[in-house]
């Protein structure tokens, strides 16, 4: 291994929203979706050496970056974009919320899957859209979209299909087949799909991540996909995103819709990204063996029977874990979890029951994982007395 993912570092002397959330109790921080590792030297290097720079002007996406994603984009997936699809933005909260705006109007729907990412379900009705939720499925042991209770909640006034892919919070890498009848159903009701990849380069099994736009022309046409070096390469502070819309029209409707709101990114976060898709694949490769070794570590300790109450799916993509608490019957599960030295995401706002759900981030040292299934063993074995 040429980088070492177990060297601790302190985050709680930092500016870390996740370490000093807890102030200065001893909760181990395992919810927001950031990881603990320091981003891959070689983007740490690029970004020293814009720093010696001094001069922070403002800035503009340089054809070396264009480059850089345009090539990266066709190195891990075979698509081949025209620099003019991209849309840069300084987050994919963001984007969410430009997607949201862009495209109808007042009062529209905006479909979701839930459980999912807080800001699907919020992005609508920030920008007076109304948000609409199916439920997925658990079948056979993984999440699935239900596509019957899509086609339930869809009505004439949906516009777009808002799609988490790799999914966060249920770890699922969806199959070509899957994007197919996202696709299909889009097309059959003439929504915009927005796809947020932003998780595709943490594809943890071997399943290929495809890019929903490269199923066909037609999708291509209809869809918004949304992408960031932020969770890959751990930079999320650093603010730099980008949407690829190939149709042109879409594309001015949602550039339009950022005019004078959304401000430029970063001149540090354009360095970051452009550093990390043109040199950041040897550390993303051992990356991705760490995550496996901590995924696997977390299921391995589910399937001894070591958390009697809890249960989850297989995690395909992301260093997300999404628990399934529901036979504790707590009535605070995540203060629960907090008072035993735990601090996870509540599930509810990602649109489950109340106290069923908890999402574990497990992009942290190993250290931290095995103090963070040793405190939860003690907290099980708290909640079945
Ligand atoms: C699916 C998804 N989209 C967007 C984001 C956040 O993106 P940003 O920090 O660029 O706004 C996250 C962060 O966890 C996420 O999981």
């Amino acid at each position: 291994m040429r980088f070492d993912f177990d060297h601790p570092i302190d985050r709680r002397a930092s500016d870390s929203r996740k370490w000093n959330r807890y102030g200065g109790r001893d909760i181990l921080p395992l919810w927001v979706a950031d990881m603990d590792f320091a981003a891959p030297p070689v983007v740490v290097d690029a970004l020293r050496a814009r720093v010696e720079h001094g001069v922070f002007g403002y800035g503009y996406e340089t054809r070396g970056l264009k480059e850089a994603t345009v090539d990266y984009v066709a190195r891990r997936y075979g698509w081949k974009i025209d620099e003019a699809w991209l849309v840069w933005l300084p987050g994919l909260v963001c984007g969410l919320n430009v997607a949201a705006a862009a495209i109808g109007e007042a009062g529209d729907e905006i479909l979701c899957a839930t459980p999912v990412y807080p800001p699907f379900m919020s992005a609508p009705t920030n920008q007076r859209r109304r948000t609409v939720t199916a439920p997925m499925v658990r079948r056979g042991g993984r999440w699935e979209l239900d596509f019957d209770a899509l086609e339930r909640a869809v009505t004439p006034r949906t516009q777009q299909f808002f799609l988490c892919s790799p999914h966060n919070p249920v770890g699922r890498a969806f199959s070509r087949a899957e994007l197919e009848q996202v696709a299909a159903f889009c097309e059959r009701h003439n929504l915009v799909l927005v796809s947020d990849e932003i998780h595709c380069d943490l594809v943890l099994d071997a399943i290929a991540h495809v890019p929903a736009a490269t199923l066909s022309p037609a999708v291509a046409a209809r869809t918004i996909t949304l992408m960031a070096p932020s969770k890959t390469f751990n930079v999320p502070g650093l603010g730099c995103s980008f949407a690829v819309i190939p149709h042109a029209e879409l594309r001015t409707k949602f550039a339009r819709a950022t005019q004078g709101i959304v401000p430029d990114v970063n001149v540090l976060g354009y360095i970051a990204c452009e550093a990390a898709m043109r040199h950041g694949e040897p550390w993303r490769q051992e990356l991705l063996a760490y995550l496996r070794g901590n995924r696997d570590l977390i299921e391995q300790t589910v399937a001894r029977g070591e958390l009697p109450g809890l249960t989850m799916t297989h995690i395909e993509a992301t260093y997300l874990a999404w628990l399934n608490i529901e036979p504790l019957k707590l009535t605070h599960a995540a203060a629960f979890f907090e008072q035993h030295g735990l601090g996870f995401s509540d599930g509810a706002p990602f649109g489950a029951a109340k106290n069923t759900h908890l999402r574990l981030n497990f992009g942290c040292t190993r250290a931290t994982l095995i103090e963070a299934l040793a405190r939860l063993r003690r907290a099980l074995a708290a909640a079945a007395r």
